[in-house]
């Protein structure tokens, strides 16, 4: 059945009839300078089975690739993974044109899809311990809240050894190819770990939580397939992506330094450079990251495995630079752990910023080491020493708290 868009292969009855976005660059916040893709898969047993679906705009793709293997109508279980709409949202149009017998989602998602979507259809509630006979393949189910919502659950299929795992161990990256392996690795790592990063950080407990439960069922994993980016089909690359969600969710620090700053006439720029200066030299790695040239998503991406939080900002009407009190505000809610930091900044008359960036690190649990270092208009050499200073004396304190 050879379509506009087709199916593709991912082991014995399981397909890929996923959606690649190649164009989208804001995910909520979060620059996906590489794409994405939503990923939809179809499951050809006795009785067939689609997990999840994909963004709305996709959905005329997603039922072209269903249809290059199968009737659409033959459908007769819809699984709801996760709720957001990056993969609910074809839903509606999904239940409508295959009429499902059963939809089946966790309780959380099941309420969550119908406030989002506000169908007549039922939905049959699914959780731990629960499983969908599909005669001659079983999906078992086990629930994995707030990774990455509180809907979230996993679902294995047995038979393949493999599990659609929806959010977790995914990443954003539009590509042409399905699996892990046929991919650079670099660039696999540093979308993963910028998806872990920007997604699940502030999640880590729930990670914790999630990987003791899977290792806790001892399921043989053949195959990984997330919602997003690419599939993980290797021993070595299942091994290396469940070992990073261990590591990154314990975030435990390392000698990087992340120091973030924007500049209002080049003077806190000139003090961001002295901070990193002494940082260097006090023998940490600095990522200095000018909130002009980087985006708030690749600045958590260095946090994650970071050691050091150092914020510069200028005091403008009072207040942050816009800059960086965007920048904060999403550090924040993402909640990095186990760091040491610093704020500076220059400033004509009243100088705030310094002193409330400095409050923002305490009341994230960031260890400051010195007080809020402020320069008035312009720093001389002296006040460049004093920055040096700083960026040296958390060098110092990261000794103690690091372990890399
Ligand atoms: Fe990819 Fe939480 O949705």
């Amino acid at each position: 059945m050879e379509r506009s868009c087709n199916a593709v292969k991912v082991t014995d009855n399981v397909y890929w009839v996923g959606a690649v976005d190649w164009a989208v660059r804001n995910f909520h916040g979060y620059l996906t300078h590489r794409g994405t893709t939503y990923n939809a898969y179809l499951v050809l047993a006795d009785k067939v089975a689609l997990i999840d679906t994909v963004k709305p705009a996709f959905a005329d793709e997603m039922m072209s690739r269903i249809a290059s293997v199968v009737d659409p109508g033959t459908i007769q279980y819809v699984v709801s993974n996760h709720s957001e709409m990056d993969h609910s949202g074809s839903l509606p149009q999904t239940v409508a044109a295959v009429r499902p017998e059963q939809i089946l989602a966790s309780k959380q998602g099941a309420k969550a899809l119908g406030r989002h979507f506000h169908m007549d259809s039922e939905i049959t509630v699914v959780g731990d311990g629960d499983s969908l006979d599909l005669g001659n393949m079983t999906l078992a189910f086990a629930t994995t809240p707030m990774c990455h919502w509180p809907d979230s659950m996993v679902s294995y299929l047995h038979e393949a050894e493999l599990l659609f795992s929806q959010d977790a161990f995914g990443m954003h990256l539009a590509s042409g190819e399905r699996f892990a392996d046929e991919l650079d690795r670099h660039v696999l790592e540093h979308e993963a770990t910028k998806y872990y990063a920007n997604i699940l950080m502030h999640l880590s407990k729930f990670i914790h939580k999630a990987l003791d439960k899977l290792g806790g069922l001892n399921l043989p994993l053949k195959i990984v397939a997330p919602d997003h980016g690419p599939i993980w089909r290797t021993e070595e690359d299942i091994a290396w992506i469940t070992a990073a969600y261990a590591r990154w969710a314990d975030q435990a620090p390392t000698h990087k330094a992340v120091v973030v700053y924007d500049t209002m006439w080049g003077s806190t720029g000139r003090m961001a450079r002295a901070v990193a200066d002494g940082l260097i030299a006090g023998g940490a790695k600095v990522r200095l990251m000018p909130m002009g040239a980087c985006h708030r998503s690749d600045v958590v991406t260095e946090l994650l495995e970071a050691g050091a939080l150092v914020v510069g900002s200028p005091t403008m009407n009072n207040q942050l630079f816009p800059a960086v009190a965007d920048v904060m505000t999403y550090i924040k809610g993402l909640r990095p752990k186990n760091l040491v930091g610093g704020a500076f900044g220059s400033y004509g008359w009243s100088g705030e910023a310094a002193r409330d960036l400095h409050a923002m690190l305490v009341e994230m649990g960031v260890r400051t080491v010195a007080e809020p270092l402020g320069v008035c208009y312009v720093p001389d050499e002296a006040a460049l020493v004093e920055c040096h200073q700083l960026g040296a004396a958390i060098a110092e304190a990261m000794k103690t708290d690091t372990t890399s």
